[in-house]
């Protein structure tokens, strides 16, 4: 059957969610960190036009909430990505429309739902306005949100969602976009535990103040996986990036971002035989990534929910993952 036309102009942006392989935190004090999106989760954002004199409307479908962007707190997050973008548009007044917004991706979990909602709405509103912005575009709009919802974030979240490709980042540097050399099998697995990420790079940030030399050198060990990690993925060698996952992760529990549940779901994957397992993102909950051979995957998977997992996400990092 021929697909009918819709009855209103309908303009879609969309965005997938990420994880870090490799460098959080220390990514904070100008290291490389290494990410990749998730795109089997996506955040969509609809724009619909309104009768006029509606004015912009914002339906944030998961949280069952519709409010009128004039009515909108300063630090509602959607609001604040809607208003960065008709600045930058030069939309001087508000438009009448209403902008759906949905997403597939578990939020307050590291999987960078806040940044894929953001890049959507980006993307959606440039398209009503007949742009379509570069990803370097998109992503420096939707730091100004991850600012409001993180304080001080280095920026990788919005890099590598709005550049939908695995990225080696370092602050202040242009991303580095590349391509594995072979397939990568990771689980995902939820302690089902919010993570706080502006209460952890808060609280590393205390320590390092408190204690420069020492964090320094972890943030330095930290830098120099992240260097081999890179290579290991280019040549396609899962053992290696297993084996430098669980260094990280190493390093990771000293700087005091893990916790009993991440600690649990990381034992309970490597007794069952997975390549390497680690925190990935803020810590002290969210996800605990995991990279399994993948005639494994399955024992692994039981294995996590055993311990505990609340969710489990398979993704695969492959050579030809691209846009
Ligand atoms: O919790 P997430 O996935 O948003 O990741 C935070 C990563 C940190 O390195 C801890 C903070 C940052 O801004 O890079």
């Amino acid at each position: 059957m021929a697909a009918l036309a819709p009855s209103v102009p309908l303009w879609t942006g969309s965005a997938p969610g990420k994880i870090i392989l490799l460098g959080e935190h220390a990514v904070v004090y100008g290291r490389p960190a290494i990410a990749v999106p998730i795109t089997r989760v996506r955040a969509v954002a609809h724009v619909v036009p309104l009768a006029a004199g509606k004015g912009t409307w914002i339906e944030a479908r998961d949280l069952k909430r519709r409010y009128a962007l004039r009515e909108a707190p300063a630090d509602d997050p959607l609001a604040h990505t809607v208003r960065t973008v008709w600045r930058a548009l030069g939309v001087e007044q508000e438009p009448d429309a209403e902008i759906v917004v949905h997403s597939t991706i578990p939020m307050a979990s590291g999987l960078g739902s806040g940044a894929a909602v953001a890049t959507a709405i980006v993307r959606a509103l440039a398209a009503c306005f007949g742009r379509q912005l570069p990803p370097d575009e998109v992503s420096a709009l939707v730091y100004e949100t991850e600012k409001l919802l993180h304080g001080t974030p280095s920026g990788i979240d919005n890099t590598v969602v709005a550049h939908e490709r695995p990225i080696w980042f370092r602050r202040g540097e242009p991303p580095q976009p590349f391509t594995p050399g072979g397939c990568f099998h990771f689980l995902i697995a939820d302690t089902g535990v919010p993570s706080p990420t502006r209460a952890t790079v808060t609280d590393v940030r205390a320590a390092w103040q408190a204690d420069p030399a020492r964090y320094e050198a972890l943030f330095d060990r930290i830098a120099g996986l992240v260097e081999q990690a890179r290579q290991a993925l280019e040549h396609g060698d899962s053992h290696q990036v297993g084996a430098l996952m669980d260094e990280n992760q190493d390093v990771l529990r000293r700087l005091g971002v893990s916790s009993p549940e991440i600690e649990r779901l990381v034992r309970a994957a490597k007794e069952a035989g997975a390549l390497g397992a680690k925190l990935s993102g803020g810590g002290r909950g969210g996800n605990v990534i995991v990279l399994v051979e993948p005639d494994r995957h399955l024992v692994v998977r039981s294995a996590l929910q055993t311990a505990g997992a609340v969710r489990c996400v398979e993704t695969v990092l492959a050579p030809e993952e691209k846009p």
